[in-house]
């Protein structure tokens, strides 16, 4: 087999079996990298193909992509082509003048003003919590369905208006089609040169899904007059209709929708799954949150709601939120092309400290995953307040340890930082907090036909999901005793 095609191949198997992340790490340890440094941080990877990839998960690397070369890089124009048909010309596909406009349209949209007001998370949130205590006398939920269905809702209520509430009608076929088109999409990303061998035919009825859920919503707005919308500046006031202030052309604002939309809604979700599942197996931690939440909103009945500044200011709160992000970056891989012939700062020379130079037109793929993880940028384990990197513990946030400059960036870093970082974190600090206060325990269950609780399996498509069953019992105060009853079917 030509390597090209094998290493697509052997790429598409490690995706099929959920061993993508071994996959890549081992395929940077083989790939060709310093012949003097103990272990390749930066390797060129021998693919077959006519341009060149390097891997890195070097911080002085990233930081150079992300910021000091930040116009040397790019997405690229064959990546824009590649996701046109999903995406548009949206911020996420675009470089320079087309991507900084899209950034300039977006950004009132995030202000603090409007992360203050935390009602949509309430009025879901709320939605959410009968369904984890479960179903039909069935206790244990697999959480991670019920997060992608919760985060739907919410960002499409944002977003659009009205939400799809498809935490009520699980059989969304908006939710489908969106799942559909991602994971199709991944693929096409996957194969490359060799992506004309997958179909188009469902990939493009699905997207009709998709756009005919979202057209009436335009409709509406692009028959607004400018002085209805500006009468709009209200609590109604959603995404759209701030997005019709600028422009009314039905394209623009249909691929900034599904692109913040597609940014916004799997990120959270699976940053939740992963999040709510560790605290299931550590019980201990989970405690020791709750009596934060109970020490200043109080728990159960007459609980009060976290404010804008109680979330910022909860310390036990942001460990457990940045350990989940630190273990479990849910945009684990990422790329960058050259735009012009330049360099990286390190990967070259014997030792691999020294530049390396990059001809226009190579691919960079760069891992904050494998970087979060990488036992060499963290204390020996000889260092007081040892914290194994491989292992979820919130307690290193809280002991003295911060990350270095460019080692922890789950959402990302320099111009192109996630415009929806704090939108992101409100979300999801509230959602955790509103659980705690409606369950005073919650406990791992294995997956049906295992015996025992076992790390989460993942898999890699657009973003980071957990790829086994997430199984949880959310216990209610006073439940305790029952809940131990619980068998597994
Ligand atoms: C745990 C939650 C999240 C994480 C870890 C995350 C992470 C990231 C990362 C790594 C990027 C950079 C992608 C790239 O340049 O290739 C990004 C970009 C972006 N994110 Fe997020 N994100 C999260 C949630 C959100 C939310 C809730 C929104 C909006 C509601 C959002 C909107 C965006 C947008 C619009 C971009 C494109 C920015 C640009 O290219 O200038 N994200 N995010």
């Amino acid at each position: 087999m030509p390597p090209a095609m094998d290493f697509i191949y052997k790429s598409m198997q490690a995706n099929r079996t959920d061993r993508d992340l071994e996959f890549w790490m081992r395929s940077m340890r083989t790939a060709k990298g310093a012949p003097l440094a103990d272990e390749n941080k930066t390797a060129e990877l021998d693919a077959g193909v006519s341009s060149r990839i390097i891997l890195t998960r070097d911080p002085e690397n990233i930081k150079a992509i992300l910021t000091g070369q930040f116009s040397d890089y790019g997405k690229g124009e064959s990546f824009h082509r590649d996701w046109r048909e999903f995406l548009g010309d949206s911020i996420f596909v675009t470089d320079g003048e087309q991507w900084s406009a899209s950034r300039h349209l977006i950004r009132p949209m995030f202000v603090r003003d409007r992360l203050v007001d935390t009602e949509i998370f309430e009025k879901h949130v709320q939605h959410l919590i009968p369904l984890l205590a479960g179903e039909n006398g069935n206790k244990v939920v697999d959480v991670t369905s019920l997060f992608f269905r919760y985060t739907l809702d919410a960002a499409t209520n944002y977003l659009l208006g009205d939400g799809t509430d498809s935490l009520q009608n699980p059989e969304t076929e908006f939710a489908e089609a969106f799942r559909y088109v991602q994971r199709r999409q991944a693929q096409f990303f996957r194969l490359g040169v060799f992506k004309f061998m997958l179909s188009r035919t469902e990939f493009r009825r699905q997207l009709k899904v998709m756009d005919d859920f979202i057209k009436p919503y335009i409709d509406r707005v692009i028959a607004m007059s400018p002085a209805e919308l500006d009468q709009k500046h209200s609590k109604s006031d959603t995404f759209l209709h701030a997005l019709a202030r600028f422009t009314k052309d039905r394209r623009i604002l249909r691929d900034q929708l599904v692109a913040v939309l597609l940014a916004g809604r799997d990120t959270t979700a699976a940053t939740l799954s992963f999040c709510l599942f560790e605290l299931a197996r550590n019980p201990e931690i989970t405690a020791k949150l709750r009596e934060e939440i109970a020490s200043r909103l109080g728990v159960g009945a007459s609980a009060q709601k976290p404010s804008y500044a109680d979330l910022k200011e909860m310390k036990y709160l942001n460990a457990v939120l940045n350990e989940s992000m630190r273990l479990y970056p849910v945009v684990p891989f990422n790329v960058r092309f050259s735009l012009k012939d330049t360099t990286l700062p390190r990967g070259g020379g014997p030792d691999g400290l020294s530049p390396v130079a990059v001809k226009a037109g190579s691919r960079i793929v760069y891992s904050t995953m494998i970087m979060q993880r990488s036992p060499e940028n963290y204390d020996p384990p000889s260092a007081p307040n040892y914290f194994d990197p491989a292992q979820w513990k919130p307690e290193r946030w809280v002991s003295g340890w911060q990350p270095k400059p460019w080692q922890f960036i789950p959402f990302n870093g320099g111009p192109r930082i996630c415009i929806g970082q704090q939108f992101a974190m409100i979300e999801m600090g509230y959602t955790v907090v509103r659980i705690l206060q409606a369950f005073e325990s919650v406990r791992a269950v294995p997956e049906i036909g295992k015996s025992v609780v076992e790390d989460p399996r993942l898999r890699f498509e657009v973003t980071l999901t957990p790829a086994s069953e997430l199984n949880c019992v959310f216990v209610r105060d006073g439940e305790g005793a029952e809940h131990e009853k619980v068998v597994v079917s």
